[in-house]
């Protein structure tokens, strides 16, 4: 692994020290030597005035303008919308330079046959929709959920037979074999083979790269079974990996540069039937870090748009949340009549859909604003200060001091306090706060209730910072010399940290390496601070390279911080009380849990 990470880091190097730059940039750019360095008009942003440099010596290019850089490889792939690896193939054959085939390579060429019984199953059920009997009673209950042939055809979608006839079908006509079809959970396994869906209305789910992975299938005739059933996880389909829409909407969103996530695909069929095609959904999951990331590979800005009920607002809340830990512009659309996009587009139609996704977005702070300010009762203190310490609660999420001042000041207007006194009791609030780990904080407190009883809790010394210091620069080492250990360790962490600036180092880097597959110094130091470059740099001199199980030691390491840190507050405060103790002993408990693994 470590060795043949460093030879395709050396590889790439090579390549691009050989490549000629200038050639291949002139392909696309008019060129204009000027001294050592030749400029042109940057074709990444529309340049009025020549801002784009580029330099032989050094063989990178660079924007002055719109920070556009990289090397060779990185403009082909930025040029031609393709794959990093793509461009340094594409570069390599001019040069007579050989590129192994990677991994990912190799994983994709063993999953094309279980790709292919999925788009196999996918035509089928499409046809057998289209084509039969049973097929008039279906379509004719999509047409009442206003779904027209076009959409039928745009999405794929299709009916599963009642009869098996799928593994006939796959099996006498594809010759595909049973053994391949049951690793795919198309069929079952008793006496016989069976097919898994039986007369359900399917949508196919596609992975983020496009390729036939899943099916969710839904009842459309009186039934006592789950509404939708979905395929198991396997090696091809991981539910909580994949967004439904998302390779069919890459395009839209990056052009938009925003997308609008739902919580289910109806939602993003009625959103593309009202014109709305930047569009994903997390298909009732709750919103997993890979669902994120993918999503930051295409843009910034995400405009959440779950139902308007009880658990959809949760979700909102907890979306919002992640979002933003992820450094991402966070909106959310109300759907102000019905359920769901999908309920609201049956009752008022298109145009009236897509005037509500397009102009009634409000910022994530806005929504969580008057979500709770419905509850509030002005004649209750109590009322009152539960709406405030709600607020309260929300605001140290955006890391703005803007939003703070906005909302303290609307709040001050809504309860009719003064400006000063609210901000006062936010400042009070925010540093006396002990920073209490987000886990412990999401349970109410039943875990440590009858705590006192079972163990007595000896309050220790506080434990020094160094160790997790040292674990989270280990793994910034780790995660700077490989993407596949970089986006593992960023993902393990979750939003885990001991050190700010190392946090925001990790951040960077796994930002890069969802863009490119190899890391280079000259480029990367462009996403970082100063600071962040000089402690990175330190780091890289001092750390070690950990090895794969001395990785796991350190992200659990990382993931301890938290729990040691308010059990060192805890320890350290003045007057200890029962409460207090409790709250030790929950630490202790949480931090026994990740080291077994338990998490
Ligand atoms: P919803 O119950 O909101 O479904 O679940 P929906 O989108 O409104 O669907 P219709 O309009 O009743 O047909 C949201 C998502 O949760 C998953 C599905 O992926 C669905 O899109 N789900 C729901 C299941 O997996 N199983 C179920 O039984 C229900
Ligand atoms: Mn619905």
């Amino acid at each position: 692994m470590e060795n043949n990470h460093d030879s395709q880091y050396s590889l790439r190097k090579e390549i691009s020290e050989k490549a000629d730059i200038v050639k291949i940039i002139s392909q696309y750019v008019t060129l204009e030597k000027k001294g050592a360095n030749y400029i042109g008009l940057c074709p990444f942003h529309d340049d009025k005035n020549p801002s784009m440099s580029v330099s032989p010596s050094k063989h990178i290019f660079k924007c002055f303008s719109c920070n556009a850089g990289g090397d060779s490889i990185t403009f082909l792939s930025k040029i031609k919308n393709i794959s990093q690896l793509q461009a340094m193939r594409e570069i390599a054959e001019t040069l007579g330079i050989n590129v192994p085939i990677t991994k990912k390579e190799v994983e994709q060429q063993k999953n094309k046959k279980y790709y292919q019984i999925m788009a196999d199953a996918t035509q089928f059920f499409h046809f057998f929709l289209k084509n039969t009997e049973d097929g008039k009673d279906a379509i004719s209950y999509l047409q009442k959920r206003k779904l027209s042939n076009e959409i039928i055809d745009h999405f794929n979608i299709g009916l599963s037979p009642k009869n098996n006839e799928l593994y006939d079908i796959l099996s006498n006509q594809h010759h595909h074999l049973p053994l391949d079809m049951l690793e795919v959970a198309i069929i079952k396994s008793g006496n016989d083979y069976y097919d898994t869906f039986k007369n359900r209305i399917m949508f196919p789910l596609k992975d983020l790269d496009g390729n036939y992975v899943g099916f969710s299938g839904r009842i459309y005739q009186q039934s006592d079974e789950a509404k939708y059933i979905n395929t198991p996880d396997t090696i091809i389909f991981k539910k909580g990996n994949i967004l439904y829409n998302y390779s069919d909407s890459v395009q839209a969103i990056r052009n938009k540069d925003c997308v609008y996530l739902f919580e289910g695909f109806m939602d993003v069929i009625a959103s593309y039937r009202a014109g709305v095609t930047n569009a994903v959904a997390s298909m009732g999951t709750a919103l997993t870090n890979e669902q994120i990331i993918a999503i930051h590979r295409l843009t910034n800005n995400v405009i959440v748009c779950y139902d308007n009920d009880g658990p959809g607002i949760e979700a909102t809340k907890r979306a919002i949340n992640m979002l933003l830990s992820h450094k991402m512009n966070v909106k959310t659309v109300r759907i102000p009549d019905g359920k769901d996009p999908d309920e609201y587009i049956f009752k008022n139609g298109e145009e009236a859909l897509n005037k509500v996704l397009t102009t009634q977005t409000i910022s994530a702070m806005e929504y969580l604003y008057q979500l709770e300010k419905v509850h509030l009762v002005l004649t209750d203190v109590n009322e009152i200060e539960s709406f405030k310490n709600k607020i309260f609660s929300y605001l140290p999420m955006f890391q703005s001091n803007l939003v703070v001042e906005t909302y303290i000041k609307k709040m001050a207007n809504d309860i009719q306090i003064s400006y000063d006194a609210l901000i006062s009791d936010y400042k009070n609030v925010v540093s006396t706060k002990i920073d209490y780990p987000q886990e412990y904080n999401n349970k109410n407190n039943n875990s440590y209730d009858n705590n006192l009883n079972n163990q007595p809790v000896v309050i220790k010394q506080p434990k020094s910072k160094k160790k997790y210091l040292k674990s989270e620069r280990k793994l910034i080492v780790a995660s700077y010399n490989e993407q596949e250990k970089c986006l593992y360790i960023e993902n393990q962490l979750e939003n885990n940290f001991v050190d700010k600036i190392n946090r925001e180092i990790l951040f960077k880097i796994r930002m890069y390496y969802q863009k490119h597959n190899q890391m280079i110094d000259q480029e990367f130091q462009q996403a970082l601070s100063e600071d962040e470059w000089r402690v990175l740099r330190e780091i890289l001199e001092d750390e070690e390279i950990p090895n794969g199980s001395e990785i796991e030691i350190l992200i659990n390491n990382v993931k301890e911080w938290p729990y040691v840190k308010a059990a060192n507050q805890e320890a350290l405060s003045e007057n200890k009380t029962i409460e207090g103790i409790n709250r030790l002993s929950s630490y202790k408990k949480a931090i026994t849990r990740i080291k077994k693994g338990d998490v």
